[in-house]
């Protein structure tokens, strides 16, 4: 890495950010690309956000940053315009700085959607039945994808059911005429709805349970066997979480959330540079899956 007086800046904000694998991507297609670019991490506490994000857009070569946990909300009302798919999610995960104006993105629902189409490509969006455990900040860009992509249902498992119901009071403002029910959570779903399990093709995990060891799974996927349901965690650290375990052991085509990762990756790195990955996105995933890898 060559910096000089002409370098530009990139980088990835949140608290903490200690863990992020985006700087190890970014770095690779900044190379890879031969760019005059930089990408670092920018740990914000919350004292200082609010002074950190008026002041970036002032520095001139600074050309963006992704924004990561606990500010992809917080960083909307400072930015001069946000892209509809943002507006919709009600978060931003990339901002682009241009003449000192800062434009904000989300490319989550991209990243979502793609890893689904390029690890299984026969597999449809439209008119699946979808059911989704957890209604936090990152269900949301994944239930939007999906209503976007026109599935059938979005049954919305949570813990506490008034979020969930809070979630899909969100949803309806966009997707008036799409069925979205919400359940409380319960490890014996799939059993107690034994009937409609076959409906199922795909589950997705969007809480945080699994990325500890120790980590209870949180539906039994027993009822699934013999099926063709896709189980789909966005955890990647673990690679296998206990719910993709137990899912391939059943059988089930199973995906980790690494290469939505690298995919909203791809995409936030398109904005900035205007360089087009899309019709290449498998060339460039590859190496990075490589790279990721080895860091987990
Ligand atoms: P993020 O923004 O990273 O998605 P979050 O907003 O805290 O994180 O959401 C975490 C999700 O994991 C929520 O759906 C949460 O359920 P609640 O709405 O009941 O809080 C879910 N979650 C967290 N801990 C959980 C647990 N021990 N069992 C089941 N669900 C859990």
């Amino acid at each position: 890495m060559k910096v000089n007086g002409h370098t530009g800046i990139l980088g990835v904000l949140g608290c903490p950010v200690k863990h992020t694998l985006s700087p190890a991507i970014h770095d690779l297609l900044i190379e890879k690309f031969n760019l005059n670019f930089i990408y670092i991490p920018l740990e914000v506490s919350r004292n200082n956000f609010e002074k950190f994000i008026k002041g970036i857009s002032r520095i001139d070569n600074f050309a963006g940053f992704n924004i990561t946990v606990p500010y992809k909300n917080d960083v909307m009302k400072h930015l001069d315009e946000i892209s509809k798919e943002a507006k919709l999610i009600n978060a931003v995960n990339t901002v682009k700085i241009q003449n000192n104006k800062m434009y904000g993105y989300n490319t989550d629902d991209f990243g979502f959607i793609k890893s689904i189409e390029l690890n299984y490509p026969k597999f449809k969006t439209a008119g699946k039945k979808v059911l989704m455990l957890g209604a936090g900040g990152a269900s949301k860009a994944v239930a939007f994808a999906l209503l976007k992509n026109k599935i059938s249902k979005l049954i919305i498992l949570n813990r506490t059911y008034k979020n969930g119901i809070k979630l899909r009071n969100a949803l309806k403002m966009n997707f008036k005429h799409s069925d979205i029910i919400v359940e409380k959570l319960n490890f014996n779903y799939l059993n107690n709805a034994r009937g409609s399990t076959q409906f199922h093709d795909l589950i997705i995990n969007t809480t945080s349970i699994g990325l500890k060891k120790d980590d209870k799974i949180l539906l039994d996927l027993k009822y699934l066997k013999g099926h063709n349901t896709l189980v789909y965690d966005l955890i990647y650290n673990p690679t296998k979480t206990g719910l993709l375990k137990k899912a391939s052991a059943y059988g089930l085509p199973v995906l980790n959330g690494l290469d939505m990762l690298i995919l909203q990756a791809l995409k936030s790195f398109n904005i900035w540079t205007g360089i087009e990955l899309e019709n290449k996105l498998l060339k460039y995933i590859m190496p990075l899956r490589t790279k990721l890898r080895k860091m987990l």
